[in-house]
């Protein structure tokens, strides 16, 4: 008998056409997020799933799903699967590190860039017809990439790879990492320091218990008046009602990818604010990036399935190694 995989995901055709081969295939072809009493019932006798992010993977799914042998997840970020569950289950879980970095700092500094320099305030402006007087020495005036100090929390391969960005920009750099770290040119801080120095600070640490809403009421409320706070990681890095209330003083501008709940919805506070740029999760966004990511959780579904160590596990404790 074929073995079973689920793929909770819409993935092209001629993506997914060659695991049909090999496996049987059940896949979700909404563009809404798979409901999990779907999701409950077709894993009941599979052995295989490729998820992402937006199909949250819950210990209770974990626990009804007795044959899974791998979850495969196409995104670097584990957080809306429960690790815990899965590797006390003996599941391996796939992810995708390294493929998206350049792609996700390349944003990053985008959104630093938007924000500072009012880009998509400014084309706002244009199309709703208020260009009006032609070229004006106060209009939509911003601050410089070159004279910031840009606070980098988070030295993992994209904190750094942002870094290397902001080099070439000639920003001051300053950092954070929970395990120390010795960067060049970048003068390493503590976390409450690099709120209260900085012009810009760019969230990019994953998102687990320890680093839930790293950026706190209380540390946006040291920042300075007209910094601006950049997130790429995960929307539960912030304390997002206290950033909106900062976003509605005036006192920070943002550069924002990911949210608490995404989709945002359509009534959503920040979608009112001038200062706030943002982006719906496109992070990796890119026709390679993605390319590569889904080829990468292609071969871990595979190593799953026949057994073999994922190549890229979230959870190596399974095959008896530390994390
Ligand atoms: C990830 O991979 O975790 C990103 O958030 C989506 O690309």
């Amino acid at each position: 008998m074929t073995s079973k995989c689920v793929i909770s995901l819409d993935l092209p055709e001629d993506v997914v056409a060659p695991l049909r081969d090999q496996f049987d295939l059940l896949t979700w072809s909404g563009k809404e997020a798979m409901p999990e009493v779907t999701l409950q019932d077709w894993l009941a006798d599979a052995e295989g799933l490729l998820c992402s992010l937006s199909t949250p993977i819950t210990a209770s799914v974990i626990a009804d799903a007795r044959q899974l042998k791998v979850i495969s997840t196409m995104s670097v970020g584990v957080d809306h699967i429960d690790l815990a569950a899965a590797t006390a289950a003996c599941i391996p879980v796939g992810h995708t590190p390294g493929v998206l970095v350049d792609s996700t700092a390349d944003l990053a500094v985008g959104l630093m860039i938007a924000a500072n320099r009012r880009i998509a305030e400014a084309d706002r402006w244009m199309r709703t017809g208020q260009w009006s007087q032609g070229w004006q020495s106060d209009l939509l005036l911003g601050s410089d990439l070159s004279r910031a100090t840009v606070g980098i929390v988070g030295l993992g391969p994209i904190g750094e790879a942002t870094i290397r960005r902001l080099r070439g920009f000639g920003a001051t750099l300053v950092g954070w990492n929970r395990t120390p770290k010795a960067l060049k040119g970048v003068e390493m801080v503590d976390l409450e320091d690099l709120f209260c120095r900085c012009d810009i600070v760019s969230l990019h640490t994953a998102l687990t218990p320890e680093t839930f809403q790293i950026a706190s009421r209380q540390r946006l409320a040291s920042m300075r008046s007209g910094a601006s706070l950049i997130n790429t990681g995960r929307g539960d890095l912030v304390d997002e009602e206290a950033l909106i209330e900062e976003l509605s003083s005036g006192r920070l501008r943002a550069g924002l990818d990911v949210f608490k709940t995404e989709p945002l919805p359509a009534d959503h506070p920040l979608l009112s604010l001038d200062n706030a740029v943002l982006l719906p999760h496109v992070g990796s966004a890119t026709f390679s990036t993605r390319m590569a990511m889904v080829t990468r959780a292609l071969e871990n579904l595979r190593a799953g399935m026949s057994g073999e160590p994922l190549s890229f596990c979230a959870n190596p404790e399974v095959y008896g190694l530390s994390v």
